[in-house]
């Protein structure tokens, strides 16, 4: 019998089509001989639709159109197994689409990277492939991560998280990020990612501008002191708290100050000058495989070596599992090397951080079910249940509720 795995895709997030390209690259290299794939689109609704077409990149241009065809369906759990039913259900005959075995995830951002949807999934039973709750909502949260790693010793920036309430009064913000990091700052919208609300600002003027900005976003934007001369070097671990390895390290070339949108998904495949554009063939975007990147990153041996295990080190600290991608910032006046942040569901799961290593995307997809498959064997043999009598003999006495009783 071959593995049902349902490929999880899309979501009410701000990389939505991201996933949705993400998904549809890698149910292409699911191997059939197997895996049942099941795919499973998810809506910025919440919807969740399957059928024929779904997996077809080419019907999303228009979605609408798309959910005509398809089937609508819903989670259920019946005793042991979990399975997809269409929605409405059918007066007459079963309404079971298809059961599932695991899901495989393939969603960016807030509300579906986050721990969110992985709660979700948790809740049905089911095994999941990549990072579990905590993980992930560590990974989402650009300030939550750093105390853990600081903890490890792993080098992080500084950072000064303001809210909304902050915000009030810009005036006194505004002095007060001057005063604890000067210029240049980066400021952050706390737990989005593909770039979107940052910006880097050098004087007054910019700072309000990017805080403008970063709030619209979120409820809770991060600041940094910005590295002017930046280089960036993103590696992929792959593993859990048990066994990880680094895969190579990739340098993004960024056309513009920060790494931005267009840069990391729309830039087509085309390589910068001397670089080499990993994984993807040219032409239309192919999610972050198609960013201008030099693979392997240009670094001494010392260099490559202390990012591949930094980046095991984050991947561990955190409680990761599955594949992740670690991006780090290195600051070319001083040598040094940071950690910026975790990718707990890296665009294009990092599949071309992989191929230079001689593993394909197929055996980095069997990888990842078959650690997913060893967290469930796991997590069998949690007791998460406690036998006790305490509700016995506990009366809460009708309209008193629990005034009533003696605890
Ligand atoms: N402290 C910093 N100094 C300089 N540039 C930064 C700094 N932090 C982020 N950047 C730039 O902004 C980009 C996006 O920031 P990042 O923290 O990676 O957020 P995202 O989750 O959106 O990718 C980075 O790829 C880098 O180009
Ligand atoms: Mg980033």
């Amino acid at each position: 019998m071959k593995l049902k795995v349902a490929v999880l895709f899309g979501g009410k997030s701000t990389e939505h089509e991201i996933s949705i390209i993400s998904a549809i690259q890698a149910m292409q290299s699911l191997d059939r001989n197997k895996y049942d794939v099941v795919p499973v689109y998810m809506t910025k609704d919440a919807e969740f639709y399957t059928g024929e077409g779904i997996d077809v990149i080419e019907n999303y241009t228009h979605i609408p159109d798309l959910l005509k065809k398809a089937v609508r369906v819903i989670w259920i759990k019946e005793g042991k197994k979990t399975g997809l039913y269409r929605y409405p259900m059918k007066k007459f005959g079963s309404s079971l689409i298809s059961e599932v075995d695991l899901v495989l995830p393939i969603v960016h951002g807030t509300n579906v990277e986050d721990g969110t949807l992985q709660g979700f999934i948790q809740t049905l039973g089911l095994p999941y492939a990549g990072c579990d709750v905590c993980s992930s909502a560590l990974g989402m949260n650009k300030y939550a991560m750093k105390p853990i790693l600081k903890d490890h010793g792993i080098p992080v920036l500084d950072c000064s998280v303001y809210t909304w309430k902050d915000y009030e009064d810009e005036e006194v913000l505004v002095r007060s990020i001057e005063e604890k990091y000067g210029y240049p700052v980066i400021v952050k919208p706390l737990n989005l990612g593909s770039s979107i609300g940052i910006s880097k600002a050098k004087d007054e003027e910019e700072l309000k501008d990017a805080l403008e900005l970063a709030f619209q976003f979120s409820r809770t934007v991060l600041v940094e002191h910005a590295i002017s001369s930046l280089r960036e070097i993103n590696c992929a671990v792959l593993g859990d708290y048990e066994n990880a390895e680094a895969s190579e390290c990739e340098e993004p070339l960024n056309a513009e100050d920060i790494l931005t949108f267009q840069d990391k998904y729309m830039s087509g495949g085309k390589s910068a000058k001397g670089a080499k554009t990993a994984g993807a063939s040219s032409g239309g975007s192919k999610g972050m495989a198609s960013l201008a990147r030099r693979c392997p990153a240009d670094l001494s041996k010392e260099e490559r070596d202390f990012v591949r295990e930094t980046a095991v080190r984050t991947f561990q600290a955190l409680g990761c599992s599955g594949v992740a991608r670690i991006d780090l910032m290195m600051d070319k006046d001083t040598g040094k090397i940071y950690v910026n942040e975790i990718n707990t569901i890296p665009g294009s799961l990092s599949f071309y951080l992989w191929e230079p290593l001689g593993k394909s995307y197929q055996q980095l997809l069997d990888d990842l079910i078959n650690l997913a498959l060893k967290r469930q064997r796991e997590e069998d043999k949690i007791v998460f249940t406690f036998d006790s009598n305490v509700l016995e003999g506990v009366h809460l006495g009708g309209a008193k509720g629990a005034k009533g009783s003696k605890m």
